[in-house]
């Protein structure tokens, strides 16, 4: 057993942050449930401009004119092709697309694991091929999307303690660091990671990135192959990080926990960007959906689909939430029963 109870109620009712496995899953979940929130009960949180709109916020990662081919490619073909964007300090994005469409290429040549082929990638304003490897990954955690590649140690604590010691924490403070991180987290110090659950390991490698303090994190799909409950644990603990300041970069191929956690959305589809924006612009964007072969969360589906309608258009038109979605109807005379 990894977690205490601290852990265990830490997870329940959230609002408007139920991840999942795959969307359909997750929409039933935020239906049923004793700890589930009522989400036809809570509005949205505050969907201001993303960061990336904010004039003076400094970028933190950078690319310009980046192209990527892996070697030995056929012809050379760049997986990565003339990608410009840049990611501001305490921004949340999500990156979506289809399989093959790029995001984990674009997210290692953002924390430097691979440096482009033609064009630059900047960290806090320095090309990475001009920092050290230890420098940047004190700046730019990574989270890979199976933590058995990541876990390398026999105990939690020692796990926990291992990305310190390679980027060179003085071991006093590398100690408080990983006796803070196993209070937080509820860890038992001394547990075998192989003998975890896939989420237990997931949380226990977010933990031993988090141990670093980087700047940012970029996370390649962190829900992945996880419960409810897991998925809902670790989207949890990312979204408090952020709320403390760290950069966050997420590659997800769930539509609802882009949605939910996200502030911005960069959409990829072979390679290039397809959109990027506020996730409700670009999931409502059908052109750049259908480019990047993917689903928009299931409400603003819905919305869009009754938008359509002649009678009933444009009551739905901005219809995002679970929680809209009733307002909407009650306005039009139907009322919702109290679930008992
Ligand atoms: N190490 C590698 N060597 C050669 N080609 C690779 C390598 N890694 C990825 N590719 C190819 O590069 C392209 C982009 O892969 P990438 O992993 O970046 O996509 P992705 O968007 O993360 O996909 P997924 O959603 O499946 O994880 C794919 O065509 C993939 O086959
Ligand atoms: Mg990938």
């Amino acid at each position: 057993m990894l977690f205490g109870k601290k852990n265990q109620k830490a997870v329940a009712g959230e609002p408007n942050s139920a991840p999942s496995k795959t969307a359909r899953e997750h929409a039933a979940r935020k239906r049923g449930g004793d700890s589930i929130v009522d989400v036809t009960a809570v509005p949205r949180e505050d969907a201001s401009e993303p960061v990336s709109a904010r004039v003076g916020v400094p970028a933190v990662l950078e690319c310009r004119g980046a192209s990527f081919a892996y070697d030995g490619a056929a012809d050379g073909a760049q997986v990565v092709r003339d990608l410009s964007l840049a990611v501001r300090k305490g921004e949340f994005v999500a990156i979506v697309g289809s399989n093959g469409a790029g995001k984990t290429t674009t997210s290692k040549l953002l924390n430097g694991l691979l440096k482009p082929s033609a064009g630059e990638v900047l960290v806090d304003g320095v090309p990475t091929v001009q920092l050290r490897t230890s420098e940047l990954a004190r700046r730019v955690g990574m989270l890979f999307q199976n933590p058995d590649r990541q876990i390398c140690q026999n105990t939690v604590a020692d796990e926990l303690a291992f990305s310190l010691r390679v980027t060179g924490v003085d071991p006093d403070e590398a100690a408080r660091r990983v006796n803070a991180l196993v209070d937080e987290f509820g860890f038992d110090a001394q547990a075998a990671p192989y003998l975890l659950s896939r989420g237990e390991r997931q949380m226990l490698a977010l933990a031993s990135v988090i141990a670093a303090e980087p700047e940012v994190l970029i996370l390649d799909e962190p829900t992945c192959g996880l419960d409810y409950r897991e998925c809902m644990d670790v989207m949890a603990r990312v979204k408090e990080l952020n709320k403390r300041g760290t950069t966050v970069v997420m590659i997800t191929h769930d539509m609802e926990v882009a949605f939910d956690f996200a502030r911005r959305v960069i959409a990829m589809a072979d390679g290039r960007v397809v959109a990027d924006g506020a996730p409700e612009t670009v999931f409502r964007n059908a052109a750049a959906m259908e480019a990047a072969s993917l689903v928009p969360p299931q409400m603003i589906e819905l919305s869009l689909r009754l938008a359509r309608e002649p009678e009933n258009g444009r009551a739905f038109a901005h219809v995002a939430t679970a929680y809209e979605m009733v307002q909407v109807l009650g306005a039009a005379g139907f009322r919702k029963r109290k679930v008992s």
